[in-house]
C-alpha cells in the first residue's frame, strides 16, 4: 500500500503544470465531490499531448481525480478513441459491424491492411498509418465507413477511394516533413 502511494504520488508529479491546469478547468465543470466525472476529458487531454494513454498517464489521472487507476483503465479500454499504444500520424478505423459487413466493410479493412502491409491494429514501419477495425460509427447506410484520427468520418470508401486517401495522406505527410 505504501509503495502504491509513493508510485502514485510520483505519477501525479509527472503531469506538467500546463496539463494540470487543463485538468483543473475540466474538473471545475463538476461539483467538487464529482471530480471523477472529468476522467474522459483528462484522458483526451493526455492523448492530445502525448498521442496515446500510457499506464503511467492513467495512474497520474487517477491520483489527480482521486479514483482507482483500474477505474481509469476501464474507461480507456471501453472507448475506441483512446489509444493504448502509440499510433501512426494517421489513425484509420474501419467499421466492420454487421450492416457495414454487408456492404464491404471487412473488404475495405482488408484492402487497407494489404495496401499498407499491416495487420489489423498495426502501424506501418514509417509510422505514418495505423489501421484498425472499429465498432459502429452511426452511419451504417454510408458503408464502407471509416474514421480518421478519431475526428473525420469518411463514407462510401471504395478501394479506389481508399487508395486516393492514402496517397493524399502521404503527400500531406511529405509536405509537413
Ligand atoms: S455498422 Fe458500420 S457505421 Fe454502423
Amino acid at each position: 500500500m505504501m509503495t502504491d502511494t509513493v508510485t502514485h504520488q510520483a505519477s501525479a508529479a509527472s503531469l506538467s503544470e500546463a496539463t494540470q491546469a487543463r485538468f483543473a478547468r475540466e474538473v471545475a465543470k463538476y461539483p467538487k465531490e464529482q471530480a471523477q466525472s472529468a476522467v474522459m476529458a483528462c484522458l483526451s487531454i493526455v492523448q492530445q499531448e502525448q498521442g496515446w494513454v500510457s499506464t503511467e498517464a492513467e495512474a497520474a489521472i487517477a491520483v489527480y481525480l482521486g479514483m482507482p487507476a483500474m477505474a481509469v483503465h476501464e474507461v480507456t479500454t471501453f472507448y475506441n478513441m483512446y489509444n493504448q499504444q502509440p499510433v501512426g500520424k494517421f489513425k484509420l478505423n474501419v467499421c466492420t459491424n454487421l450492416p457495414c459487413q454487408l456492404r464491404n466493410g471487412q473488404g475495405a479493412l482488408e484492402h487497407l491492411c494489404k495496401s499498407l502491409n499491416v495487420e489489423d491494429g498495426g502501424t506501418t514501419a514509417d509510422g505514418l498509418f495505423t489501421v484498425a477495425k472499429c465498432e459502429c460509427l452511426g452511419a451504417c447506410a454510408d458503408a464502407p465507413v471509416m474514421l480518421v484520427n478519431d475526428r473525420q468520418m469518411l463514407s462510401y470508401m471504395s478501394n479506389d477511394k481508399l487508395d486516393e486517401m492514402v496517397a493524399m495522406m502521404r503527400t500531406e505527410a511529405g509536405k509537413a516533413a
